[in-house]
């Protein structure tokens, strides 16, 4: 495969879709889909790509069923217990970005300790978002900036990317969003300017090897163009 990306950023959207047409209960979906984030993970390491983003939980989905929600919780524990030792051998960095403290103390204790475990590993960076919002990791670099006596008069993108949870990062270049819904959902507001944007109809929980080399193979046959013309960039 010629075109690899750098950085790819995921909704994985569909959970709750897969479990219904089983017959299943929602949180079947749910646990099926760390399957595939295990997956996902393994396959972007062995190809090259240095950043995988996902969307783990968005500052709306706190409007699910209370069930739903602290099943969500467990399941995120129980995850980085059975998962963060195969990560660190695999020799994946792992970021939880979003706004932490409104999981239980016990939660955020874990998040940490995974990250720092984890944070000299020189592969893979995978970001976890959770209770991440795109509007609130803005306003949360808009308060970094004021507080640090930025003049408006010479503010610059620079200063905001500088700022958001993804510091340091580069913006993806593809955005999969699965389960067909053609939406942002509040993720990544400000890195997904140039994203290529690949929807696909597979469900989460059967978004596997194949589906993620898809998704990059059409990625690979996009014409990137920031602005300019095709003629100009087929004269370089
Ligand atoms: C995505 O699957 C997982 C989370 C948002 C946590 P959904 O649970 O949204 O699945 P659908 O959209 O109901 O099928
Ligand atoms: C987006 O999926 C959030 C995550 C994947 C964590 P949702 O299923 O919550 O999105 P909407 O509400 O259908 O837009
Ligand atoms: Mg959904």
């Amino acid at each position: 495969m010629k075109k690899i990306p750098d950085h790819i950023a995921v909704i994985m959207d569909g959970n709750g879709r897969w479990a219904r047409q089983r017959g299943m209960p929602r949180i079947e979906g749910h646990r099926r889909g760390a399957a595939s984030l295990k997956e996902a993970v393994k396959t972007c390491a062995e190809i090259g790509v240095k950043y995988l983003t996902v969307y783990a939980f968005s500052t709306e989905n706190w409007n699910r069923p209370d069930a739903e929600v602290s099943f969500l919780m467990t399941l995120f524990s129980q995850t980085i217990d059975r998962e963060v030792e195969e990560l660190n051998k695999n020799n994946v960095r792992l970021n939880f970005l979003g706004q932490l403290d409104r999981f239980s103390p016990d939660l955020q204790k874990k998040m940490k300790a995974s990250m720092e475990k984890l944070a000299k590993n020189t592969g893979l960076t995978l970001n976890v978002m959770v209770n991440y919002g795109g509007r609130a990791e803005l306003v949360d670099a808009v308060k970094k900036i004021v507080a640090r006596g930025v003049e408006a008069k010479g503010l610059r993108e620079e200063d905001i990317s500088e700022n958001l949870y993804t510091a340091g990062m580069p913006d993806p270049d593809l955005l999969v969003r699965t389960a067909s819904e053609m939406r942002v959902s509040n993720f990544l507001l400000w890195q997904i300017a140039y994203a290529e944007i690949y929807v696909t109809d597979v469900l989460w929980p059967d978004f596997r090897r194949e589906a993620m080399l898809d998704a990059i193979e059409a990625y690979g046959k996009r014409e990137r163009k920031f602005g300019k013309t095709s003629e100009q960039l087929n004269d370089t």
